[in-house]
């Protein structure tokens, strides 16, 4: 097999495909033939070095955290999947940028048939995240509003499907490229944030999503209703500015689940969530990361294994 390697953080020049060991599953493990990897801010925060406080790796490390393909072989105990089957998962905080992977059986749920497997590579991380944030963290409700940051990339895009799915009224941030993306995914208002500030253009609501950050997560507590809740995976909000506007302030770290992913695969074969995913080979991680940290991905980017 192979796989994508970093020897030193906050390089990201030279990535290159190189061949590794073979892997074999152990109790409770399943070994993936890896289709398509997807591509996430996670992996350039750790290969900038920002993060070695909080997740410490052994260099070289392989990146990735989510990928889709075939099941080449189960360890011992796996019975909820067999091989051949099609399945994705999030599969840990890295690893995913490989021709094969290990993963635990219980971070995997089978493809959604109506996805193509790089489609599908990109959506656990993304799709959990949004997933975790509306309906553990944020409770929302129909007929509740609701403010989404960053809406047009990966963990927006799905967040405001997902909304309207709730039956709520979505307000969406994004730069005038993304509005009639955003639209079609079923936003029912959508703000440039490099023309407007929108606390000058929406009323209050009762949820926002952060997905920014800094000054974009600061000014949202001017449009939140009291009882309203701000959550961010971002970075955590200000507890006394929640307090002052009598609003509450939640951050989390998304957790890998696989019987909530197999979930939320039902609402990809209903057709109530769809994915835009851009394409880039495997090789060519490095360009991958860079344009990820570039900050303006619409939808997902993914990595094609078999290039
Ligand atoms: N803690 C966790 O467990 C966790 C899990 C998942 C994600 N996250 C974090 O959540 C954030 C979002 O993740 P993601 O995967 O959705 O990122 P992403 O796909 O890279 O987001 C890109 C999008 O951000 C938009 N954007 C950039 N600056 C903006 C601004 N000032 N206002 C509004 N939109 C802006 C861009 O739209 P335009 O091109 O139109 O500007 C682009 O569509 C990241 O910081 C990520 O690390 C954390």
């Amino acid at each position: 097999m192979k796989a994508i390697r970093v020897a030193q953080y906050g390089q990201a020049e030279g990535l290159t495909l190189q061949e590794r060991p073979a892997l074999a599953p152990k109790k409770g493990e399943v070994l993936i033939d890896v289709a398509g990897s997807g591509v996430n801010p996670i992996d350039w925060k750790i290969l900038s070095g920002a993060m070695q406080a909080f997740i410490p790796l052994e260099l070289p490390y392989t990146p990735g955290v989510e990928v889709a393909g075939r099941v080449a072989a189960v360890g011992e105990g796996v019975d909820s999947f067999a091989i051949g089957d099609e399945v994705f998962g999030f599969i840990g905080i890295v690893g995913g940028y490989a021709t094969q992977v290990i993963a635990s059986a219980d971070r995997l749920a089978h493809r959604p048939g109506r996805l193509s497997p790089l489609e599908a590579s990109g959506v656990p991380a993304a799709a959990l995240t949004a997933w975790q944030a509306l309906h553990e963290h944020a409770q929302i409700k129909a007929g509740q509003t609701i403010l989404i940051h960053g809406a047009a990339g990966g963990v927006g895009s799905m967040a405001v499907q997902m909304a309207k799915v709730v039956g709520a009224t979505v307000f969406a941030t994004a730069s005038a490229r993304n509005h009639d993306y955003l639209k079609s995914l079923g936003a029912d208002q959508v703000i440039d944030y490099t023309q407007n500030r929108f606390e000058a253009v929406i009323d209050e609501v009762d949820v926002v999503l952060d997905l920014v950050g800094g000054d974009t997560q600061s000014r949202s507590w001017d449009v939140l209703k009291a009882g309203g809740v701000l959550v961010s995976p971002v970075s955590p909000p200000d507890a006394a500015r929640a307090a002052e506007v009598d609003a509450t302030g939640k951050h989390f770290a998304t957790r890998s689940d696989g019987a909530q992913l197999a979930q939320i695969a039902t609402l990809f074969e209903g057709g109530d969530l769809m994915i835009d995913v851009e394409v880039l080979p495997l090789s060519q991680a490095e360009g991958a990361l860079r344009k990820s940290w570039g900050r303006h991905i619409r939808g997902k980017l993914v990595l094609d294994a078999s290039r």
